[in-house]
């Protein structure tokens, strides 16, 4: 059992993204734009301010401008200093110097579990955060530190949950609990992938924020296809857990923001825009006055 902090973060993003074709034929959707920030970049800045630097990117065929995103553009980063525009010229060099990024390939789409799994020589055997490539939290609500700190307590695997509504359950992971003595970190003592409501042993959801034990690889070489016909990561977690290996949960109370759909892509964009100190307010203003006059 591990005791030491993580300081790795991995970020499966291979994806096809069926669902925001023909927009992804050539681009990556971890790079959609959120106002103007791709997704991609949220989680990076979400690890790097929980401290975690070092971040492995699990890519496929076709996304390699990801990592461009993330080096530097000397071209454009002269031309901005020509111009005297400092504000975009620290908004170009702030995304090459959140972290130091590392890329692997998932060469088959055969599940999260398999996508985790390719990060294991990188990783070892220390513990590791993973992030998943399309959905991030409030950044002044954040999740990974408390995560990180709990796992570096507990040694095995850290959880972090939201309720969804009941016919929601099909499309997660979902736990049973127990609860302990702090009303945010629960316990668990069961997980099971994308139950229908029936089977559904509660309504708390895993979201896409993990702080796993290095030793999960080896389970993971030995999952079979679950779910969908994937390597599932749920099943390889519900293994250790069964093994003994102490799981828990924290319960997310901010806002998570879903971008792997055309809808909650939508959502986020609105939602960040109305906060944004620089347009929020024009845009919040002809929102308002939008939404009154629409008539359908
Ligand atoms: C994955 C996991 C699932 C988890 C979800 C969170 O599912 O398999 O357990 O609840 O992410 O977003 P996916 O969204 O890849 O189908």
């Amino acid at each position: 059992m591990t005791t030491k902090r993580a300081v790795k973060a991995v970020i499966p993003a291979a994806g096809l993204a069926t669902r925001f074709l023909p927009a992804t034929k050539a681009v990556p959707k971890e790079l959609l734009p959120v106002v103007d920030r791709p997704v991609l970049q949220y989680i990076v800045e979400e690890a790097a301010a929980a401290g975690i630097t070092d971040v492995l990117l699990v890519t496929g065929r076709g996304k390699t401008a990801m990592v461009d995103h993330f080096d530097r553009r000397p071209d454009v980063e002269a031309r901005l200093e020509e111009k005297g525009d400092q504000k975009r010229l620290a908004a170009v060099r702030r995304s090459s110097e959140l972290a130091d990024i590392y890329t692997v390939r998932q060469g088959e789409a055969l599940g999260l579990g398999h996508a985790v799994g390719t990060a294991a020589s990188h990783v070892g055997d220390n513990a590791f955060a993973v992030l998943l490539g399309d959905e991030f939290v409030e950044e002044d609500k954040p999740l990974l530190p408390a995560m990180l700190d709990l796992q570096e307590k507990t040694g095995g695997i850290v959880l972090a949950f939201m309720e969804v509504a009941p016919h929601e359950t099909s499309r997660y992971g979902i736990a049973s609990v127990r609860t302990t003595d702090d009303p945010d970190v629960v316990e668990v003592t069961g997980l099971v992938e994308k139950p229908s409501p029936e089977e559904a042993p509660s309504n708390l959801a895993v979201l896409g924020r993990y702080v796993l034990p290095g030793s999960i690889f080896d389970v993971i070489a030995d999952t079979k296809p679950g779910n969908g016909g994937e390597i599932q990561l749920t099943d390889a977690m519900a293994t250790m857990l069964a093994d003994g290996v102490p799981v828990h949960g924290i319960v997310y109370r901010g806002h998570r923001y879903d971008t792997g759909m055309p809808l909650g892509y939508l959502q986020a964009v609105v939602q960040l825009a109305v906060q944004r100190e620089d347009l929020g307010e024009e845009f919040r203003a002809w929102l308002t006055e939008f939404v009154g006059g629409w008539k359908g």
